[in-house]
């Protein structure tokens, strides 16, 4: 069984899978951490591979940027492949000045202006929240983490760059992404597990970035933490 956009078979992904954005990350990942692992999907350039680790199979797939591709990949996975757990690990700007570069983030819910739940369910909300036990397990392998409301933007650059921290000041967000709300949305509908760990990769008042060495290095922290969970 294959779908337009996963050329795996149904067995070929596990029951788990670990989703950061980039494609190539998913590779980086396998390479890393995975033992045996296999290339399942490369339709469109969304690697995916599954193999072991810590004696669980797991697959680890680039969801793409944004709630249309996150919207996409999560949705097959859940209801074509049987996943029953999906943990975006991926990256954040933060909002506010008590998150700081390379902190983590394990956001305890997720507000969006995106019409993507709209569309897809008729959800008539706009936050969406992730599984209470999959986000404490998160969490507590975390240790070190920080947590409160995401913003998911369909918009990485705003004409007016005020309309971004006016969004975090009135809806209480502390830092943003593109792609949890879709995720979380999917994985509700579908009655299924999902959460998101995140990495403060820029801050938006503090005007910093982090370099692509430095964003590299605390990729693996995240990920380490996101694969003991899914393992667990
Ligand atoms: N992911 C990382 N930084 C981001 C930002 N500033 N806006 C949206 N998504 C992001």
């Amino acid at each position: 069984m294959a779908t337009v956009h996963n050329s795996a078979d149904k067995e070929q992904i596990a029951s788990v899978v670990l989703m950061p954005g980039d494609p190539y990350r998913a590779r980086y990942i396998a390479g890393k951490f995975l033992e045996n692992a296999a290339l399942v999907n490369e339709v469109r350039g969304m690697l995916a591979y599954t193999g072991m680790y810590k004696g669980k199979r797991i697959t680890v797939m680039g969801s793409g940027m944004g709630c249309g591709s996150m919207g996409i990949y999560s949705h097959e996975l859940f209801n074509k492949y049987d996943v029953e757990v999906i943990v975006r690990a991926g990256s954040c700007g933060a909002y506010t000045m008590d998150l700081d570069l390379k902190d983590i983030f394990i956001p305890d819910s997720c507000w969006s202006q995106s019409t993507y739940a709209h569309t897809y369910s008729g959800y008539e909300k706009d936050i969406v929240e992730p599984d209470p036990t999959l986000w404490k397990s998160l969490c507590e392998h975390a240790q070190n983490y920080k947590t409160g409301r995401l913003h998911t933007s369909d918009c990485f650059y705003y004409k007016k760059k005020e309309d971004k921290h006016l969004i975090c000041e009135q809806k209480h967000c502390l830092a943003v992404d593109m792609e949890s709300f879709a995720l979380l949305h999917n994985a509700d509908q579908a009655q299924k597990k999902a959460a998101t760990i995140l990495t403060v990769s820029d801050h938006s008042l503090k005007k910093e970035k982090l370099s692509v060495a430095e964003r590299e290095q605390n990729f693996d922290a995240m990920i380490q933490i996101a694969l003991d969970t899914l393992a667990s």
